[in-house]
């Protein structure tokens, strides 16, 4: 409490802060990181999150869409394990800019801002054809009833579910709205934390977010499948024989196209090795090697690897499946939208609807 109290006025002492759009961060940059040394400042907390009532559960049954759910679930079903990683990146990604309110969709206008897209995290977002694909089925179903933003929170589940095996399962609270905005600036730098974050920053983002300490470790563990591409990570802090591996495999200079799995040992299945590969500094980012770096983020490492008994029993890993979908459900309720002035039922996902002619 006392440490988010810093935070907060450390922030305050920097520049504004609201719980939508945190402070503006450090200038824009690309990955790799900057310069060693550059001081970035931390956002502040924001107060932790709780149920959204204007979200249900089975919120389409009562919307005469009963079919809306099992239509974005055959859509994910079809995808490939690659598109399924991207639409769980995708659902973070949208959450936590602008809220969960597919801005992330929006496409380019021209003679507008660059939009949330064109941000420099996003250009490698995959699984968007799979929203597309959702909606054309939706509009043909029950037209202007199924809102993006909660396509993309029941496709994020669907996709847990399947690259899980069956073991993440949760009910998704749904009646989000479609927002309006959408900024490219507002991404990296500012709501999206950088892969060489060390854990005051990405605490702080989290928390700038309303998510906690547990929030973050378990769904980083999201990192246990996709691909990263090779200019988001440098090998200097990975385990020399991985590091060595990655450096070839990479080239020198690294060659921006090439990709490789987050997780060398189960490439696409969303598990607990994640936190087997922190532990032996198989993991890529410098985001993902810090969360052995304070006794609470590590004893939640070990506990979800499987090193630690509760009881005398070994839980961490089937319970991490469980929190899994908990932490999925809170992140949903970022910035939810329902109020039909900030927001509306889009037509096509990526663009916002016309205006209404006003003669
Ligand atoms: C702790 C903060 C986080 C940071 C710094 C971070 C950073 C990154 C980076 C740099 C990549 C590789 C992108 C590329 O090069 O193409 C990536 C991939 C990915 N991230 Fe994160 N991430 C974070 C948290 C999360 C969370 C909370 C989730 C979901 C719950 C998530 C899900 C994924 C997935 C599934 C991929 C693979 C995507 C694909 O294969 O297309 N990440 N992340």
């Amino acid at each position: 409490m006392a440490k988010l109290a810093a935070l907060a006025v450390l922030a305050s002492l920097l520049g504004t802060v609201s719980c939508e759009l945190s402070i503006s961060l450090y200038l824009r940059w690309g990955y790799p990181p900057p310069s060693p040394g550059r001081p970035y400042p931390l956002p502040a907390p924001c107060p932790p999150l709780s149920p959204t009532p204007a979200l249900k559960v089975g919120y389409y049954a009562d919307k005469n869409c009963p079919d809306a759910e099992s239509i974005v679930r055959d859509a994910v079903w079809n995808a490939t394990a690659g598109e399924k990683a991207g639409l769980i990146r995708l659902f973070f990604h949208d959450c936590f800019v602008e809220g969960c309110d597919a801005s992330v969709l929006l496409k380019k206008v021209e003679g507008q801002p660059d939009p949330e897209m064109l941000g420099v995290p996003n250009l490698s977002l995959r699984g968007l054809n799979i929203i597309d694909k959702a909606k054309e089925a939706l509009e043909a179903k029950c037209p202007g009833i199924v809102s993006c933003a909660d396509i993309l929170a029941f496709a994020g589940r669907d996709a847990s579910y399947n690259l899980s095996y069956r073991a993440i399962n949760y009910n998704v609270p749904a009646g989000r709205l479609d927002g309006k905005v959408s900024l490219a600036s507002e991404t990296l730098g500012k709501n999206l934390p950088p892969p060489f974050g060390d854990l005051n920053l990405i605490k702080a983002m989290f928390a700038a977010k309303g998510l906690d300490e547990k929030d973050m470790v378990v769904l980083s563990g999201a990192h246990s499948i996709g691909r990263s591409g090779c200019s988001s990570f440098s090998t200097a802090p990975i385990e020399p024989v991985l590091g060595n591996q990655l450096n070839q495999t990479c080239g020198m200079p690294v060659n921006e196209a090439t990709t490789v799995p987050q997780d060398f040992e189960t490439p696409d299945a969303l598990d607990v090795q994640y936190y087997r590969n922190i532990q032996s500094r198989h993991v890529l980012f410098e985001s993902d090697a810090t969360l052995t770096t304070s006794p609470q983020t590590k004893r939640l490492v070990d506990f979800y690897a499987g090193n630690r008994l509760l009881f005398g029993v070994l839980f961490g890993p089937a319970v991490w499946y469980e929190d899994f979908g908990k932490a999925m459900v809170k992140m949903g309720y970022i910035g939810v939208k329902n109020d039909p002035k900030e927001g509306e039922i889009r037509n096509k996902c990526w663009s916002v609807n016309p205006k209404p002619n006003p003669y």
